[in-house]
């Protein structure tokens, strides 16, 4: 018995190494492959991804540019999360018709509501186009001839390669410029929205409790495809009908058990996984406490106006969970970071990289690769730092500051392409400010301007800053503005904003709002950006032949992905707590009764419809339950990030189990570093989807849609027969 556990741990062991990595479709024949099967997968590479036959990435189109979706019906229904089509679900609410509050749902074709602007983009092929992207570069070449000449080849891939009238082809890089990507896409323009919780579900926790694990979100919406009539992208029209897709995913009411095997598959957005020790370091000790720092100050102002007053709590409840949202995964970043020791861990791979190099003869090519790291990241840093504090600042938080960037861009767009370009950017503007001001309380912005100004004053190099930084505190330079300046309200700066080109600027020139915008934009575009560009620009070389150096000399069975970039990708791994503290083990399923253990009546976090109150006190569960209990989330060691919300959660058999929305807390450096003791992904099971699309919303008219198993019943009926 006891040899038998050994046994059984030590042929375990290579199964957890085999974590991590986000991994193209096209490309998962050979060691991919055999990872899955060893992790229980029954399905073939070609199941996943086939250019001539219907496979799962059919079903998974890139939900709006940002997030993920799958279809989960023969007619265009779609599946993806709460917080993914938020805005549309907001845009279609009234204080008549609050869905955000209540809940949408559709319970006929007629009723599903268009959301113009709005698309779903499916991949229909992807290509290997390296040597045609590389042919005429050559290692002599200067690097910006060598750039020209790659974006002439991709512009002619494009232009020439196959496709179909409706069709897009797009070249993408992978490896830092190593390898180069044809894809052939599909996208659909009218999408409806069918279905949507109350945000007491769909946001349950909101704030508190994201990022964080246990959680207990119904974080889910459902739209709608519709094609022309010849089953193809077509604008919004009425006679448009439901798209008919080459697949859709059937949903397993089967539920999961740790350790099964689970793939998610989707579009994750930016990862720096081969980022040298000396950067990490530079994330963790410089980067990050400046951006959390200012948005502590940020968020606790906008906290405490809106707890005090209910007009501005819903003026800020967006902005506030929006500013939130990365202001806490940098601080769980960090920490992951510092747990995992991801900077040790990193110099140990430099050091056998670098014996590497020196085994092999590569000094010439190589050698340089590490120091020269170290020389940039130093020298980039106060600029790094300096950039930070400008973005952080006046683009994203204090709401004046931007609002007055805008107005110096727009001056710029008059200089440098005429009166007409600028009325355009101009009458926009005007719109679209409108609706922000709306949401805007000069008090609130007032008082995170001084702080951030404050911090701005302190943090930035001296010979970064501005010239009135030095003459004026920030209380004085705060004072300056807001009695002062056009931008405080909208009535104010529409005037301002009224009259030709000459007139606006004239104006602005002497608004003290735009002059301290003015003044912070020219000191960051004449003191900070150019040289940070031109450090960047170095250091991307250097990571793309690092890149080169990795692949070359890293041992033949070494797991190295291409960073996220936007583009479909498969990841796999298992059902999976994990410890993230001694003594403490997290399970990796929750159900409703922590919910229960959850609610705070009326809190605007934790409150819980009484309907759904009601289903729990009854039990009331129907098909979707498990032994009396109703899951809600659930972990798993798949590595993700921003881009894979709403990625559908596939099973061995190719199902649909779960919808990907977040990563826990310990283990969002997985950015960075994937740590498989402490990166989970948090999906919604999808059997409380489908509870609460039946049972809470009654939209029986959904559920007939749908295409429901029972993979595991069906095992054991096998298995019994024999
Ligand atoms: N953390 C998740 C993501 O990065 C969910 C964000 C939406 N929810 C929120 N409370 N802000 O997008
Ligand atoms: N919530 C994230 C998104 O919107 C996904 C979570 C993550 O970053 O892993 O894409």
């Amino acid at each position: 018995m006891k040899l038998l556990r050994l046994l059984f741990i030590f042929l375990s062991l290579p199964l957890f190494a085999q974590q991590g990595g986000m991994w193209i479709p096209s490309l998962l024949e050979g060691m991919n492959e055999t990872e899955m099967t060893n992790l229980g997968m029954k399905m073939t590479a070609k199941d996943i991804y086939d250019v001539n036959k219907a496979s799962l990435k059919d079903a998974v189109p890139h939900f709006n540019g940002g997030c993920t979706s799958e279809v989960i019906s023969n007619q265009g229904l779609l599946l993806t999360n709460h917080h993914c089509g938020y805005s549309q679900i907001q845009s279609h609410s009234t204080l008549e018709h609050d869905y955000l509050q209540n809940g949408f749902w559709a319970m006929n074709l007629k009723d599903e509501l268009p959301n113009p602007g709005v698309t779903a983009t499916f991949i229909v092929k992807i290509e290997d186009v390296t040597t045609q992207v590389m042919s005429g570069v050559s290692e002599a070449m200067p690097e910006a001839d060598k750039q020209k000449k790659i974006e002439e080849n991709i512009a002619n891939i494009v232009q020439t390669s196959p496709k179909e009238a409706w069709q897009e082809n797009r070249v993408r890089t992978f490896y830092e410029g190593n390898q180069y990507m044809l894809f052939v896409v599909e996208t659909f323009k009218d999408i409806r929205l069918v279905g949507a919780p109350p945000s007491s579900i769909g946001k349950f926790g909101s704030d508190t409790d994201n990022w964080i694990w246990p959680r207990h979100t119904g974080d889910f919406s459902l739209f709608r495809i519709y094609a022309d009539k010849n089953n193809r992208p077509a604008e919004y029209s009425e006679d448009n009908v439901p798209y008919t897709p080459k697949h859709f995913l059937p949903i397993s009411l089967d539920g999961v058990a740790e350790n099964d095997f689970t793939l998610v598959f989707g579009y994750p957005g930016t990862t720096d996984e081969y980022l040298p020790s000396v950067a990490i370091e530079q994330v963790i000790n410089t980067i990050n406490p400046a951006r959390i720092a200012i948005r502590d100050a940020a968020l606790a102002i906008q906290d405490k106006y809106m707890r005090a007053d209910p007009q501005i709590k819903i003026q800020y409840a967006s902005k506030y969970a929006r500013i939130a949202n990365y202001w806490k995964k940098w601080q769980g970043e960090t920490l992951g970071l510092t747990k995992s020791n991801a900077v040790g861990i990193k110099k140990q791979q430099e050091s056998q990289l670098t014996s590497q190099i020196n085994k092999k003869g590569k000094q010439q090519e190589y050698g340089q690769l590490l120091p020269q790291f170290e020389t940039y990241y130093k020298e980039i840093e106060p600029y790094a730092l300096a950039r930070e504090y400008f973005l952080e600042t006046v683009i994203r938080n204090v709401e004046l500051l931007r609002t007055a960037y805008q107005a110096y861009q727009l001056k710029q767009v008059y200089e440098n392409r005429g009166a007409q370009s600028f009325n355009d950017r101009r009458n926009n503007m005007v719109d679209r400010l409108e609706g922000e001001y709306k949401n805007y309380s000069k008090q609130v912005d007032k008082e995170v301007f001084e702080a951030l100004i404050a911090l701005y004053a302190e943090g930035v190099p001296q010979q970064f800053l501005p010239a009135s930084f030095k003459t004026m505190n920030a209380q004085q330079l705060t004072e300056n503005v807001y009695k002062n300046s056009a931008f405080v309200d909208y009535v104010s700066l529409k005037n301002l904003l009224e009259g030709d080109a000459e007139t606006v600027i004239a104006k602005l020139d002497n608004d003290p709002g735009f002059q301290i915008v003015k003044e912070m934009a020219d000191a960051y575009f004449e003191k900070v950006a150019p040289k940070y560009e031109q450090l960047e620009l170095n250091i991307s070389g250097l990571e793309r032949d690092y890149m080169k150096a990795l692949l070359e000399l890293s041992p033949k069975d070494a797991r190295i992905f291409p960073n996220a970039n936007s583009t479909l990708r498969v990841t796999y791994g298992k059902v999976a707590g994990y410890s993230p503290a001694d003594a403490i083990y997290f399970e990796p399923v929750t159900h409703l009764e922590g919910v229960m253990q959850k609610y705070v009546p009326g809190d605007y976090e934790f409150d819980v419809p009484q309907k759904l109150i009601d289903l729990y006190r009854t039990k009331d569960y129907g098909p979707y339950g498990e032994n009396g209990k109703m899951a809600i989330n659930f972990i798993g060691t798949n590595h993700t990030t921003g881009g894979n919300s709403g990625s559908p959660a596939i099973d061995a058999e190719g199902n649909l189990i779960g919808l990907n929305f977040d990563r826990v807390w310990e283990g969002t450096m997985s950015d960075y570093y994937y740590d498989p003791a402490l990166s989970r992904n948090i999906m919604v099971d999808v059997r409380y989807v489908l509870f609460i699309i039946d049972k809470y919303a009654g939209a029986k008219n959904l559920i007939n849609e749908l295409k429901l198993v029972h993979p595991k019943k069906e095992k054991g009926k096998s298995k019994k027969k024999k």
